[in-house]
């Protein structure tokens, strides 16, 4: 659904509002040399603020307006409209890769996941921060997504641990708060 993302992206930032950035620190590992991934980063909102702590961030998104909103934070972001499930990049070549409430907002998600591990060097891993769909509360969000047709499809995380593990990884829960969590998934081999 991106074309409602293309219409509301010049006010996307001020609509969904603040995020948990400490936690965020807390947990990827980033440093000078990362070759960062910020896949349907969006306006790199989030991104923004990890920029001086990697060598590179990419950002991937499928709408172009949304990445037009990064490109106005700053001329650092590497910036790339693809689709998450075929992104034009070398196997193996990508150490940090990072999905923050973008997921649920993929169509082919197992395809994403599988092309995650594709282009992450060995040894790199993928975090997802996603909503938990068994979370009671969380009733409200989906509807609200439902009602604006955005036709989210959100994983609980055993369910996303399954799907990551499917296609090779080797996952941890790293946080699982009431409504969110955030998942490290390995590529080991
Ligand atoms: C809710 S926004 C999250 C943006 C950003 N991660 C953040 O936390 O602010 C979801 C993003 O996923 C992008 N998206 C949806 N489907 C996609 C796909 N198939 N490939 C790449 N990006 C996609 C949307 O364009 C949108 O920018």
């Amino acid at each position: 659904m991106t074309g409602l993302f293309n219409r509301i992206a010049h006010r996307y930032d001020g609509i969904v509002g603040s995020f948990d950035l400490d936690e965020i620190l807390k947990h990827l590992p980033l440093n000078e040399k990362t070759l960062f991934l910020d896949l349907g980063g969006g306006t790199g909102r989030v991104s923004y603020h990890l920029l001086s702590l990697v060598n590179e961030c990419m950002i991937a998104d499928l709408s172009f307006e949304m990445l037009e909103q990064a490109k106005k934070k700053t001329t650092e972001f590497m910036l790339l409209q693809a689709n998450a499930d075929n992104l034009p990049i070398k196997s193996n070549s990508i150490e940090t890769i990072f999905l923050n409430d973008s997921l649920h907002h993929i169509r082919n998600q197992k395809e994403t996941i599988a092309e995650c591990y594709r282009i992450l060097e060995k040894g790199g891993a993928l975090y997802i921060r996603e909503f938990n769909r068994k979370y009671f509360w969380n009733i409200f969000l989906i509807l609200g997504e439902a009602l604006l047709c955005f036709k989210s499809k959100f994983y609980s995380p055993k369910e996303l641990q399954k799907a990551c593990e499917d296609v090779g990884f080797e996952v941890s829960i790293i946080t699982c708060r009431k409504g969110t969590f955030l998942m490290k998934a390995s590529k080991i081999h």
